[in-house]
């Protein structure tokens, strides 16, 4: 079976999923009570819920029986990179922002992740400078919308942070093929993108991403 990722509105996987709060563990809860806005807590618990039904599709066995563990290799707070307790050979990802979630689960490692996109706003190009090589950088200069395609580059980058391939503070490292240029690999991840009026997201794994999105439902 091929990875599955899911993304959507925070409000259709809460009006969906039934009472995902139940499926998280009291640590998830406890980290979603401390956020302060509502809008950012139901964006947790509606991500942290759809991994575990991305995981239980893939592993053909229920949510509630999915337990998320997080652990930092920085400090001792119970975030970073996710993993099942019952499945550790698993990959599992997710990502929240500003209404809108997507989360993935896969046979190896994979990545996913998501940025809200109001469609306005300058370029920046001094982030762009940093977070892009030589050739990516390239082409930004010459698309007729550099600011949504460095978006698009950024949503892969983060997907291939999140898997472990570059880290944050050295993304020019990983000069990608642009979005639209008809490469959706980079090395030997493939890179599923995905868009939707106000986001833009990717998924990256070495295996096939199913990728579907919840306007119809889950
Ligand atoms: C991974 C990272 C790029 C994602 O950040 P983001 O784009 O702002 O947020 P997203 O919503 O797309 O993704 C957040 C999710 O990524 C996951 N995540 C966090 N760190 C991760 C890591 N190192 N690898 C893979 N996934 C990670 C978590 O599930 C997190 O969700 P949660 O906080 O609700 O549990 C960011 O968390 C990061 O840079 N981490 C490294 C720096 C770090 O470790 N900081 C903490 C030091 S104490």
């Amino acid at each position: 079976m091929a990875a599955v990722a899911l993304a959507g509105r925070t409000g259709e996987v809460l009006a969906g999923a039934g009472d995902v709060r139940e499926l998280l563990t009291r640590t998830e809860r406890d980290r979603a009570d401390a956020l302060r806005s509502a809008a950012d807590r139901d964006d947790f618990v509606a991500a942290h819920a759809l991994v575990r039904l991305c995981a239980a599709r893939l592993l053909r066995r229920p949510a509630r029986s999915l337990t998320l563990v997080q652990s930092c290799d920085r400090c001792d707070r119970p975030h970073g990179r996710p993993h099942l307790a019952e499945a550790p050979g698993i990959g599992v990802s997710l990502t929240h922002t500003r209404g809108w979630v997507a989360a993935a689960a896969a046979h190896g490692p994979v990545g996913v992740d998501l940025e809200a996109d109001d469609g306005h706003g300058p370029m920046n190009w001094n982030v762009a400078e940093r977070a892009c090589g030589p050739a990516e950088l390239a082409g930004l200069r010459a698309h007729p919308d550099p600011r949504r395609a460095f978006l698009r580059q950024w949503v892969r980058k983060e997907a291939l942070v999140k898997i472990g391939a570059a880290a944050l503070d050295d993304l020019g490292r990983l000069d990608l093929p642009l979005h639209g240029t008809g490469t959706s690999c980079w090395r030997d991840w493939r890179l599923t993108d995905w868009s939707a009026p106000g986001v833009v997201g990717c998924a990256a794994a070495r295996e096939p991403v199913a990728l579907r999105t919840l306007s119809a439902g889950l």
